[in-house]
């Protein structure tokens, strides 16, 4: 099989059922199948596991490149993309469930919450910045866009900070959990900042190295 094939055949459908799991759980979970409850507030239930599932696959989203640059697995990019919409399925999951069954549609409470609790603006934020980055992932729209794909795509750095963000704001006391999402975004952020600090400090020496090679060969000329 090549590579190809592999990422086709094998592990593109098998993170394709492991994405589905939390939501077959969840559905398992409502249906009462298989022994599973969504326990006593089942609407906090489904918000919070949709809301804890999109941002574990924002990491995950954001975990593909330094993965490749460790492993030197780049192929490991066929995945980027599955786990990018998975993430935005949850969110968008999230934000149903906290529409539908916890304000019940009722458009001028989720307005208030909007206006008066900043950790409601700021999912809003996330989630419809979240939008265009999801109908933007087509090959077709890449070719498209072209340069400013990434641009546009550089977006997810300030969402998966608007998410633990979101997270932080409302966790009440014990803030361990957002906490470890928040060391979690910094070393996959921070990452992306070294690499690039450590690329341009290299463009300018190697810069630096040419002029100076060049810098005799005008001086031979001048004698
Ligand atoms: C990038 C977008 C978003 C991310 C990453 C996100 C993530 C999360 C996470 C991780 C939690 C906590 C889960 C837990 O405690 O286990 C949460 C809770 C919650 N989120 Fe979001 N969320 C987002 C967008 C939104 C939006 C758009 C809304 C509604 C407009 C929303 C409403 C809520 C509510 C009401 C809770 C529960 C708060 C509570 O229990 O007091 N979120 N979210």
């Amino acid at each position: 099989m090549t590579v190809e094939q592999r990422y086709r055949y094998v592990y593109k459908p098998t993170v394709f059922a492991a994405g589905l799991v939390p939501a077959a759980l969840l559905l398992c979970g409502a249906l009462g199948w298989f022994g599973q409850d969504l326990g006593a507030d089942p609407v906090a239930r489904l918000l919070h596991s949709c809301g804890k599932t999109g941002l574990n696959f924002l990491l995950l989203t954001l975990l593909i490149t330094p993965a490749r640059r460790v492993t030197g697995w780049n192929n490991l990019v066929r995945l980027r993309r599955m786990l990018g919409l998975f993430a935005f399925f949850y969110l968008l999951a999230h934000f149903t469930v906290y529409l539908v069954l916890d304000r019940q549609l009722d458009y001028h409470s989720v307005l208030q919450d909007i206006v008066k609790r900043p950790y409601i603006t700021i999912g809003l934020a996330g989630l419809l910045l979240l939008v265009p980055l999801a109908i933007t992932s087509t090959n077709r729209m890449m070719r498209r866009l072209g340069r400013r794909w990434q641009k546009l795509h550089s977006l997810i750095y300030l969402i998966v900070i608007l998410g633990v963000w979101h997270y932080w704001w409302q966790v009440k006391k014990d803030i361990r959990q957002p906490l470890l999402y928040a060391a979690m975004v910094a070393v996959l952020l921070g990452y992306r900042v070294l690499i690039r600090v450590i690329q341009r400090s290299r463009a300018r020496r190697n810069a630096s190295a040419v002029t100076s090679k060049s810098a005799p060969a005008t001086a031979q000329e001048r004698t």
